[in-house]
């Protein structure tokens, strides 16, 4: 691994000089972007952060005081795999794509940028978060995914500017023009777009819209387009620690809601400046949602296509399947029409992002389990859930509908006379906000969130993560 270079990397780009030209030139407008709408105020300070120095599964990362501006972001991919497979679709069994094939260029594009996409955008949402953290603990982690999204998005550049030519170079632009919430350039998918305004938004972001990332990275990391697997396979071991921020974090939240209900016989939690309960649901109805979206449409063409293909495969594909062609299963779901749910069946194929979905959900259920255990250690009776997967969607066959918490189909003027008890109000929203006091004092916590029970690697959580 080359980490001197300008752009740290393991894949030899210094004897791809077009390529090494074409990314030193992109490098100075991702600082640009970066120091522009990445993290606000705290660019010249040091954050103890870790950095990708190798790929093997031992020791890939260094821990140290860096200034985020000065952070190796880089281009690192698993090692190839000597003679590599299409491992799905129609080109099962034949060598993996090393090129980008003719046939299947703009649909790969299309893949690489919805996802580089995600990366950068996710930075702009949190900007402004580490003015409000909770302890510095938590600001260190809130700049550790920011660092590396840069560095996803890095990967996904890579990938542009290597094997698409002029029209990957202007996508890789296109990546730095786009901004979250902008309306006349917003970012591609709608979860991007959402304000992530407060802590309680960034754990549920983290543990939900993160994970959708592993789902994809994951389906992704099968591809016969071998580049592109082997740096999915990277940036999963990276989106790791961002999922755990999330979970634990929730985790934390609920843990600390508990210990407030007890010491309050009407277990009325804002008056000891606490988060409810309800508030906290609400968060996760809200985020779990616009997560399930990421998926695509239950029915897709496009998802069949792309696994003919070979470039994007089920989760596990290797591990958990046997038949890799899936030419004639099918798969039963739920549909509207004419006003009613009904079963439809469908090939397989065209219900891929379905199969995926539903994987992600098992995921996510795992993640309740444990804030409710969280509940259950603390002596409650209160429990948290996830809303059926029909609730509250933008994308797919249940979009235009409206359907209550348990995925029942109910009128427009039901949803809406019930949307408050579902979805977060704007006072809501104030309320967590006005909790949203930093507290940047080593070893101390903001009082609204219990403190993890260890700290990183190593370190204790009375450590100065971050030095003001
Ligand atoms: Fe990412
Ligand atoms: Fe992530």
């Amino acid at each position: 691994m080359d980490l001197n270079e300008r752009i740290p990397n393991n894949v030899n780009l210094s004897e791809d000089k077009r390529l090494q030209r074409a990314l030193e030139k992109w490098l100075p407008n991702f600082l640009s972007w970066w120091h522009d709408m990445g993290p606000d105020g705290f660019q010249e300070k040091d954050v103890w952060l870790r950095t990708a120095i190798d790929v093997g599964s031992e020791g890939w990362a260094h821990f140290d005081y860096v200034k985020m501006p000065e952070y190796r972001w880089g281009i690192f991919l698993e090692p190839a795999q000597a003679d590599a497979k299409v491992g799905f679709g129609d080109n099962y069994g034949r060598p993996a794509y090393q090129e980008v094939p003719g046939e299947f260029r703009n649909a790969l594009r299309r893949i690489i940028v919805t996802q580089g996409d995600t990366e950068p955008a996710s930075v702009e949402q949190q900007r402004q978060l580490g003015h409000t953290c909770p302890s510095l603990y938590d600001m260190r982690n809130l700049f550790q995914v920011n660092v590396e999204e840069g560095r996803h998005l890095w990967a996904m550049v890579y990938l542009l500017h290597g094997y698409f030519g002029r029209d990957g170079r202007d996508e890789a632009d296109a990546l730095l023009e786009r901004r979250s919430g902008n309306p006349d350039k917003p970012r591609i998918l709608e979860a991007f777009n959402q304000p992530c305004d407060d802590w309680l938004n960034f754990f549920a972001f983290t543990m939900f819209t993160d994970r959708d990332g592993k789902y994809q990275l994951s389906a992704l990391a099968e591809s016969g387009f071998e580049p592109l697997a082997r740096t999915c396979r990277f940036m999963l071991t990276e989106e790791a620690h961002h999922m755990f921020v999330g979970d634990t974090g929730l985790s934390r939240v609920v843990k600390r809601t508990a210990q407030l209900m007890k010491q309050n016989e009407s277990e009325d939690v804002r008056a000891l400046g606490g988060i409810p309960l309800d508030i906290i649901q609400k968060y996760i109805n809200f985020w779990f949602s616009y997560s399930l979206d990421l998926f695509g449409g239950e029915i897709s063409s496009n998802s069949a296509d792309f696994f003919a293909a070979g470039l994007k495969g089920r989760f596990k594909e290797q591990e958990q399947y046997t038949d890799h062609i899936a030419a004639d299963g099918t798969f039963t779901m739920m549909v509207v029409e004419n006003g009613k749910l009904v079963p439809r069946e469908v090939p397989l194929r065209n219900a891929l992002n379905e199969v995926l979905r539903s994987e992600y959900v098992k995921d996510c259920e795992k993640g309740l389990a444990r804030w409710n255990k969280a509940l259950a250690d603390e002596g409650l009776s209160e429990r948290l859930h996830l809303p059926n997967i029909r609730f509250h969607r933008h994308v797919g066959e249940y979009a235009g509908h409206y359907f209550d918490i348990e995925g029942r189909l109910i009128s427009k003027a039901e949803f809406e006379g019930k949307k408050a008890d579902w979805l977060p109000t704007v006072e809501d929203r104030e309320y967590v906000r006005s909790l949203m006091k930093p507290v940047t004092e080593v070893g101390k916590i903001a009082n609204w969130i219990a403190p993890p029970t260890s700290g990183i690697k190593g370190k204790p959580f009375e450590f100065e993560y971050v030095r003001l």
